[in-house]
Parts: structure tokens; C-alpha cells; sequence
């Protein structure tokens, strides 16, 4: 029912509060006819009829409260409005109704904003930030992408804070390495749930948002890097060369996959190819980095020692959802069989936070399971993590990574009006 009609269904019964203050629902059996039980209820009142036959109909008493006692004006104003109907509380249609931002269909938007096989369930280019927020409460083409890493973002959250309660993340430094991780592990998901949000302000602002994206990612793999180094790392490779050097790489890694990836979208129109291979070699050169210690364990393992009370069968989910994630961020799997059968479900991109997610997921306990099951071993090889090394290096990280952001957002920044030109020529093309 629209809410006109209740608007009008509560002043119809002010009309015959003797018999009931709000429209109530009399049950299946009440109903007869199309009406239904609630109707029926009406359409007593309106014609201010007793319960039972034999009962002679009674005029309302005003004993109610202040707000009932204004309509003490008369029952010939109520009889009015019973009377006619609809007509006489109108509310205006677009206080009732909120406007949802327009869809738009892929030769409707810029090139910047085309994905491939995606047709329809395009954003306004140049959504205000109110339409942004609005639309992911609407069915567009980012919707699920959307929710799809903002959900994950509490999941996340929500671990961490039981951690919280079971570790002691303030003194006990052996637990940094940990707390690194999981801020960036909260991190990439919402920062990539907003840039989805907000992609559509305006192209200059879809490159920024998707910087940030990558510029959380690749932090991300930092956080892998130094929980990894301090609790996944093979026994025998405790303070060798590449572990005692393994988080300044990984800093120098966030670095070049932030550029490469950043970089990447200025090639994006005109080779597509190229860009794509260089934003997911941008990726994978961390991960792999990041993952060499976690190999080596798995091969150990395979040679027949394994300690199965560690995050082993963990990590190993992990790097099965790691692979599928790459599969799907490269093939464009399955839009690209049936290009707009999968513009608002089930695209590849989707499919890909989803993965990226569950293996998070996995990645996440096999960490965990590690650093509880090893720290007796670990901790009489390797000197406690300091506040530098964890804390330090992510602080020194982030605002490394701002500044390449900030490099590859300054020409985008400064000449607003070019582009918005160029955009606005496009979109009428
Ligand atoms: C969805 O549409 C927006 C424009 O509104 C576009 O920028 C984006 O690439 C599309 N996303 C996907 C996953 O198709
Ligand atoms: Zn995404």
C-alpha cells in the first residue's frame, strides 16, 4: 500500500476511535472480498457502524490525547474528510517518494567509465556525493561491489576487536606484528567500498578514488609481509639474509606496485593490454614476494615435516582463494561469455572482492594459528618485534604511499576545467 493510503486511512479512523485508534488487522476470516481484512476495517468506520447489528452507532468521545483532542473542531470536518476520500489529505508525490539517481547504459557514459561487457547499470559521470551514497542502496553496476567489501569491512573489524579482548595489543610486543595486519586488513576493504561508491563524481575523481584502492591493496601486502616475516617464516630461515631483510623490501614493493598500478590507468584507453598486464604484475610481484616464506613451509611440509597444530591447511585455503582472485581479476570471467547477463550480479569483478575476501578470511587464521602455536619457538631465535619495525615502518608506508598518490592526483587536480571539457564533449558525442 502506498503511503498515501495510510496517510489517509489514519484520518479516516480518527473518524471512529470508539472502535479502534489505529487501522487494525482483523484476520483472514474478517476479510471478505478484495479488500482484505484491513479495508474492511475502513470501511467500518466510514460508515460509523456499531460491532454488533443490534447496537445503536455511537458518536466519538474526544477523550484522548492532546493531539486527538485538536481535532475536537467537529465531527462534520472528520465526516468531510471520510467523505471525500482521498482527495482531501494529498500529500505533494515528491515529499513521499525519494528520486534515485538514473541509470545509464555503456554508450551513454564517457570511455573512462566503460567496463568491458558490462552494458548497463551506469551511474551518472558527474553524481553528486549524496547520489553516490544513494545509489548503493540501489540497484546499479557497483552495487555488490560495494557491499561486497564493505560487509567484509565489519567482519574484519569485528575479529580484530575479539583479538583485542583476548591479546594484549598495548604491551605485549610480540602481538604488533598482528595488530599491523589486521588495521590493513580493515583498511583495503573499505577504502576499495568507498572508491566504488564515489567513482562517479567525476573521471578525475574516479582515477583518485581508484588510487587510493591501490594504495591500500599494496599496503595490504605490506601488513602480509611483516606478520609473515615475524610468524610464517620457516624455522631455518630465521635470521638469514632475506629475513632480516624482508620488511624493507616489502616497503620498497608497496612503493613500485603503488606506482605501477597508479600508472597503469593512464594507459588504460589507449592500450588496454598494456595497462592490464602492468596493474596485475603491479600486484602479483608483492604477493609473490610476500608468499616465498609460505612456499618454502608448504614444500618442507610436503617433504614430511609438517606440525599440524600451526596455520599450515590455513595458508594453504588462502593461496587457493589467492590464485582464484588473480584468475578472475584477468579473465573477466563470466561477463565476458555473455556481455549484460551479469551487469548488476555475478560479474567478474564481484566475484573478485568476494575471493579476495574469503582467502583474507583464511589468510587471517592461518596468521593467527601461527602466531599462537610458534611464539615459544619463535621468540628464543628472533628478538621481539619493535614498535619501529611494525607500527613504525606502516606509519613510514602510509605516508610514502600518500605521497606517490598525491604525485599521480596533482595533474588530475590541477587542471579540472581541460577535462571536465573533454568529458562534457564526450558525453554529448
Ligand atoms: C559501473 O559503472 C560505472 C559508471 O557508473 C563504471 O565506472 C564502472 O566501471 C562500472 N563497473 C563495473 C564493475 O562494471
Ligand atoms: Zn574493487
Amino acid at each position: 500500500m502506498s503511503m498515501q493510503g495510510s496517510v489517509l486511512a489514519v484520518g479516516k479512523c480518527l473518524a471512529c476511535l470508539e472502535f479502534m485508534l489505529f487501522p487494525v488487522w482483523r484476520g483472514i476470516r474478517a476479510s471478505s472480498g478484495v479488500g482484505g481484512g484491513w479495508s474492511q476495517g475502513w470501511a467500518r468506520c466510514l460508515r460509523w457502524e456499531p460491532d454488533s447489528p443490534g447496537q445503536r452507532p455511537r458518536i466519538p468521545v474526544f477523550d484522548y490525547p492532546v493531539w486527538l483532542v485538536l481535532c475536537r473542531g467537529g465531527r462534520a470536518r472528520l465526516i468531510e474528510v471520510c467523505q471525500r476520500g482521498r482527495g482531501a489529505i494529498r500529500l505533494p508525490a515528491d515529499m513521499l517518494s525519494i528520486k534515485l539517481p538514473e541509470l545509464f547504459d555503456i554508450h551513454q557514459v564517457p570511455k573512462v567509465f566503460r567496463e568491458d561487457s558490462i552494458i548497463s547499470g551506469y551511474r551518472h559521470p558527474r553524481s553528486s556525493a549524496l547520489d553516490c551514497v544513494l545509489s548503493s542502496f540501489q540497484m546499479n553496476n557497483e552495487t555488490i561491489n560495494i557491499w561486497t567489501h564493505f560487509l567484509p569491512t565489519w567482519y574484519f573489524l569485528w575479529r580484530f576487536c575479539l583479538l583485542c579482548s583476548t591479546l594484549n595489543f598495548l604491551t605485549d610486543s610480540y602481538t604488533w606484528p598482528l595488530l599491523v595486519y589486521m588495521l590493513l586488513i580493515c583498511i583495503y576493504p573499505f577504502t576499495s567500498s568507498c572508491a566504488h561508491t564515489f567513482s562517479t563524481m567525476s573521471p578525475e575523481s574516479r582515477h583518485i578514488c581508484y588510487f587510493f584502492d591501490y594504495g591500500a591493496l599494496s599496503l595490504y601486502s605490506l601488513g602480509c609481509a611483516i606478520s609473515y616475516g615475524y610468524y610464517v617464516i620457516p624455522d631455518s630461515w630465521v635470521n638469514s639474509w632475506l629475513h632480516q631483510h624482508f620488511v624493507p623490501i616489502a616497503i620498497g614493493n608497496t612503493l613500485l606496485c603503488t606506482s605501477l598500478s597508479c600508472y597503469s590507468r593512464f594507459l588504460e584507453l589507449q592500450f588496454p593490454q598494456r595497462s592490464k598486464v602492468l596493474r596485475t604484475g603491479a600486484f602479483v610481484l608483492p604477493f609473490i614476494f610476500d608468499t616465498v616464506p609460505l612456499f618454502y613451509r608448504i614444500l618442507l611440509c610436503c617433504g614430511g615435516s609438517c606440525n599440524s597444530s600451526d596455520g599450515l591447511s590455513s595458508h594453504c585455503y588462502h593461496l587457493l582463494f589467492a590464485f582464484l582472485t588473480c584468475f578472475l581479476f584477468t579473465a573477466h570471467l563470466p561477463e565476458r561469455l555473455a556481455p549484460g547477463r551479469f551487469d548488476y550480479f555475478g560479474h567478474s569483478h564481484q566475484l573478485f572482492h568476494v575471493s579476495a575476501v574469503v582467502g583474507t578470511h583464511f589468510q587471517m587464521e592461518g596468521v593467527i594459528a601461527d602466531m599462537i602455536s610458534r611464539r615459544a619457538t619463535l621468540l628464543t631465535h628472533v628478538a621481539l618485534p619493535s614498535l619501529l619495525g611494525t607500527i613504525g615502518v606502516l606509519v613510514l608506508s602510509l605516508v610514502l604511499n600518500l605521497g606517490v598518490i598525491g604525485i599521480f592526483s596533482a595533474p588530475l587536480l590541477w587542471k579540472p576545467c581541460r577535462s571536465s571539457n573533454q568529458a562534457s564533449e564526450r558525453k554529448e558525442q
